[in-house]
């Protein structure tokens, strides 16, 4: 069966919305669900407490080799296994990678300007389909591997969910934000975009900051994946009415 790729951001990590619950609520329903997670208000958490300046340019974290050790330790160690002992906690299956696990990003620099920042530049299905083969939920943490260096990157978690819904063909791309959708320039939520209204608003500046790349991430999953969508995971079981196609949210399809 085809999986459903969910992105989870600010919205889930340290508060008391139902997304855990709903994961493991749909993995009972035998749905198959890849996670990709992001969870960059914890690294500036522990970037500040570390005295360690932190900047962005269009969302994008600009990742110095301090910065991205603290990168690799907050979101691999802390986040990442915060989530599989909540999801296990719950009942669910849940096993916990990052991109540099069996290959599963390639990446390289995205520009000198950003740092250690990757771009990809090739997903490796395999670790997933093991994992999914077994009966788990991967949980992925946004990491890339530049090869030739051995160097790990820091990849934004919604690029990361679009690329690897693209290379798994999913069957839909949910992405999970602390906002009601995407907004029109007076605030109103958008419940449906083509590609290209999508890419309008990106290039008058109506998409700001941290939805540009869940908008870009949108846009490189309908390459393959038929429906994607960005919710408002603050709402209670916003997962699995996305799913039952009752919730809100913008689709861009
Ligand atoms: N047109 C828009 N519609 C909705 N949100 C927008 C828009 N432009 C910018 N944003 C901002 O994008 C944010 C979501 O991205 P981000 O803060 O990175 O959250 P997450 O933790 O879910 O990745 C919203 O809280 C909002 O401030
Ligand atoms: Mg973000």
């Amino acid at each position: 069966m085809k999986p459903i790729i969910v992105k989870i951001g600010g919205s889930t990590l340290g508060s008391h919305d139902t997304t855990l619950d709903d994961l493991v609520a749909l993995q009972r329903e035998d749905k198959t669900l890849v996670v990709v997670h992001g969870g960059h208000n914890v690294v500036t958490e522990w970037l500040s407490r570390l005295g360690i300046a932190t900047r962005f340019i269009d969302g994008l974290r600009v990742t110095d080799h301090q910065t991205l050790q603290v990168v690799i330790a907050v979101l691999c160690g802390l986040v990442n296994k915060e989530l599989v002992a909540a999801i296990q906690s719950r009942g669910g299956r849940a096993m916990g990678l990052c991109g540099i696990d069996g290959h599963l990003i390639e990446a390289r620099i995205k520009n000198e300007e950003l740092g250690q920042t990757g771009e990809i530049v090739k997903i490796n299905v395999e670790p997933i389909e093991i994992l999914l083969k077994e009966g788990y939920i991967p949980i992925i943490s946004p990491l890339g591997l530049e090869g030739e260096k051995a160097m790990p990157l820091n990849i934004n978690g919604d690029t990361a969910a679009g690329e690897i819904a693209a290379a798994l063909s999913a069957e839909r791309l949910i992405i999970l934000t602390d906002v009601a959708g995407v907004m029109d320039g007076l605030g109103k939520p958008l419940p449906r975009l083509s590609p290209c209204e999508a890419s309008s608003l990106i290039a008058s500046g109506v998409v700001m900051g941290g939805m540009i790349p869940k908008v870009e991430a949108c846009l490189c999953a309908l390459s393959t994946v038929p429906m994607t969508q960005i919710v408002d995971g603050r709402l209670p079981h916003a997962l699995v009415d996305a799913i039952a196609g009752k919730g809100g949210g913008t689709i861009i399809a």
